[in-house]
């Protein structure tokens, strides 16, 4: 009994203990990071609480460059060899840095697979880091303007807990901006996920006296957006600096952890773990028994998401994974049924399309799977095999036709009747001929 009682107080220790201790959560990817900042713009000791969470819950190694200091060098790249997997750019100044840290090489990095923060505020002008945000399609607001809502009544752009445009990237946490927020104009091309949008009574206002066009208004920009490009490298454009600063960040830890841990690929990263088809009958695969035209077959296909914070892959259940078997057009695109854990692979979830029958057409069939949303790893997965037509012998035999029985009946019949005919010929008696004589020829 006492061992007992003892057993359940550790166990309720343990269980407070592991929750004290903040969890670690960890990158799909990698843990190497950078941190590219410059004095002149912002005291990196500002974003301290930032930096100790990249540690603490990110479990990342960071490095930081510091750019004021011309001897400065950013290295990316080991000749092919990508040296961090994840770069964090805060905006930096200066001509020094625009070498360094060229929007090619920006690009290069995230072609490689590599993860990018860039955050941009006005009044700086990161001419690189725009360069390589324009080529993404973000497009932030030139240095001279800045962010305004008159009608909220504060110089203080913020979101409501609501304004998380895309889920899987983060949800239900509010965020301020701070007032010095860049807003920016986004593309409509797929990669790019909209993250929170500036308000209706928003505008961007030039900071000098000039005329200047405002950049965006209203609903038209956009204060975070995220990126994705079709290798699966992330990238997190911010237009605000404070809203990373000490001074917001108890206030946006939420919203902010989530938003870098989507970006360092701890979480919303998908797998594609195993993808089989076969006949539906005999259970066969392709390789036992080809499919031929009309055949019935199922496809499944198992799918795994990476759990940063149990740092182990997890079934993925969604209700819109679908299959598609084509030949340059779909032929068929059936929504999957989740079956639940893979019996062969406890970590990923089941798929399946039940049985479908093959099209009565033979040539190249892919069975495919392009499960492309956006705020996740995009998955294609294609298999290309060739459908056989029916051999000679295969086709079904005249009497299983029910139709044919129709033209067969009467062949029998014109069959029977000249039969029936000829018989009757030959025997008619003779008395049929009486009354014609051979005398009327030989006139
Ligand atoms: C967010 O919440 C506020 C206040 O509860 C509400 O007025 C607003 O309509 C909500 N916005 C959305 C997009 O649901
Ligand atoms: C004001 O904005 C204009 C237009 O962008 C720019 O050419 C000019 O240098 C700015 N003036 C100051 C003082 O920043
Ligand atoms: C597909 O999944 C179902 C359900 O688990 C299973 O019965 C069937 O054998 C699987 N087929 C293939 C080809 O893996």
């Amino acid at each position: 009994m006492l061992g007992n009682h003892f057993l359940h107080a550790l166990l309720a220790l343990c269980v407070a203990l592991t929750q004290l201790v903040p969890c670690l959560a960890r990158s799909a990817t990698g843990d190497r990071a950078l941190l590219v900042f410059d004095d002149r713009v912002d005291e990196i000791a500002q974003y301290s609480q930032l930096i100790e969470s990249l540690r603490t819950q990110h479990g990342l190694a960071v490095d930081t460059v510091e750019l004021s200091d011309k001897a400065a060098r950013v290295d990316l790249f080991n000749r092919d060899i990508r040296l961090y997997d994840h770069l964090l750019v805060f905006p930096v100044k200066g001509k020094h840095f625009a070498k360094q840290l060229a929007a090619k090489k920006l690009l290069r990095f995230t072609e490689d697979g590599g993860n990018v923060v860039a955050v941009t505020a006005p009044r700086v002008a990161s001419d690189s880091v725009h360069q390589y945000l324009n080529q993404l399609g973000i497009y932030p607001a030139p240095r001279t303007q800045h962010l305004v809502d008159l009608v909220s009544g504060s110089d203080v752009i913020a979101a409501a807990s609501n304004a998380s445009l895309n889920a899987h990237v983060y949800s239900d946490a509010a965020l301020v901006f701070g007032d010095s927020v860049s807003p920016a104009l986004l593309d409509n091309r797929p990669q790019i996920i909209p993250l929170v949008q500036a308000s209706k009574s928003s505008f961007a206002v030039s900071a000098n006296k000039t005329r200047e066009q405002s950049w965006t208004q209203g609903a038209q920009g956009y204060i975070a957006a995220a990126f994705q490009n079709n290798q699966n490298a992330r990238a997190l454009w911010l237009g605000s600096t404070q809203a990373l600063s000490n001074a917001n960040f108890a206030q946006n830890a939420q919203a902010l952890g989530e938003m870098l841990k989507w970006t360092f690929q701890e979480k919303a990263v998908l797998k594609v773990t195993g993808v089989s088809h076969a006949h539906a009958d005999s259970g066969l695969s392709y390789d036992q028994l080809p499919y031929k035209v009309t055949d019935d077959v199922v496809y499944n296909i198992s799918i795994a998401q990476w759990d940063g914070d149990a740092a182990q892959w997890a079934p993925y259940v969604a209700d819109d994974v679908q299959f598609e078997l084509r030949q340059i057009d779909p032929y068929y695109r059936i929504t999957m049924h989740a079956l639940g854990a893979d019996p062969r692979d406890a970590t990923a979830e089941l798929y399946s399309t039940g049985a479908f029958k093959m099209p009565n057409r033979h040539g190249m069939f892919t069975f495919a799977t392009d499960y492309q949303r956006q705020g996740v790893s995009y998955l294609s997965e294609q298999d290309i095999k060739a459908i056989r037509h029916l051999a000679n012998d295969e086709y079904p035999r005249s009497w299983e036709i029910t139709n044919a029985w129709v033209y067969a009946a009467a062949i029998a019949s014109v069959i029977a009747s000249f039969v029936g005919f000829v018989f009757f010929f030959v025997t008619a008696p003779a008395s049929l001929s009486d009354g014609f004589t051979d005398d009327k020829k030989k006139n």
